[in-house]
């Protein structure tokens, strides 16, 4: 078994409107990608981080114009991957017991196995103008994050897809969902959020200082 970990870091970080791009963005000290490449590190045999275009970067390729592009680039340079661990730079509260849960439940059957925790609030489906349609049945929902840890032979054939299909999933764990993979959620820690703006990359900040 060859245990790959493949890091999309190649986004600009709009939301967060740093002047590099977000995965490079200094918190508690450090690059924000690195708190979680400690993690993948001591876990996976080997780790590859789609980049923006011009950066170097140890074990790095040219990321794509959307995430899961990216993925799909960094996939392709690990040929060896039998277990594919994929995790975004922007979440820094990556564990190894969290990513290792995920390995093992992929013995059990399953294509995919992907961090997330259960949705709290309640959730309602409203239209264009705002008027709420229905409200959904919340004991069945999660938010789903990463780590996404994946059969690598599975997850090839669920990006090898067309760009609009690509630009279109918000996670690689539907891209398997769409080819009939079998995917399961294992429950992460509250803490495991993704920075997005300024306010998260604060909280984080003060989290691993005090970590
Ligand atoms: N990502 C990537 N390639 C892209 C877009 C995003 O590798 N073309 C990565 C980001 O670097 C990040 C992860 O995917 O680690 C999750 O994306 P997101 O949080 O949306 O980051 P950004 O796209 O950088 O932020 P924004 O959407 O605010 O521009
Ligand atoms: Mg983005």
């Amino acid at each position: 078994m060859s245990v790959v970990g493949i890091v999309p870091a190649a986004g600009r970080g709009e939301r967060l409107g740093s002047d590099v791009p977000k995965a490079f963005v200094a918190c508690a000290g450090r690059p924000l990608i690195e708190w979680s490449l400690d993690v993948l590190r001591a876990v996976c045999d080997r780790v590859v981080v789609a980049v923006p275009p011009g950066m170097s970067y140890p074990d790095s390729v040219e990321g794509g114009p959307v995430r899961s592009d990216s993925v799909r680039r960094a996939l392709a340079a690990a040929p060896e991957a039998t277990v594919a661990v994929v995790h975004d730079a922007a979440r820094p509260f990556i564990t190894r017991e969290l990513v290792q849960r995920c390995i093992d439940v992929l013995g059990d059957g399953y294509d995919g196995a992907i961090a997330a925790t259960p949705v709290v609030d309640t959730v309602k489906q409203v239209d264009e103008g705002q008027r709420v349609v229905r409200t959904l049945e919340r004991s069945s929902l999660w938010a789903i994050q990463t780590p996404q840890v994946f059969m690598a032979d599975v997850l090839r054939r669920a990006l090898d897809v067309e760009e609009s299909t690509l630009a279109a999933a918000t996670d690689d764990a539907s891209l398997v969902e769409a080819i009939g993979g079998s995917v399961r959620v294992v429950e992460a820690p509250p803490r495991n959020f993704k920075v997005t703006g300024p306010a998260d990359l604060e909280r984080a900040a003060q989290a691993l200082r005090a970590s």
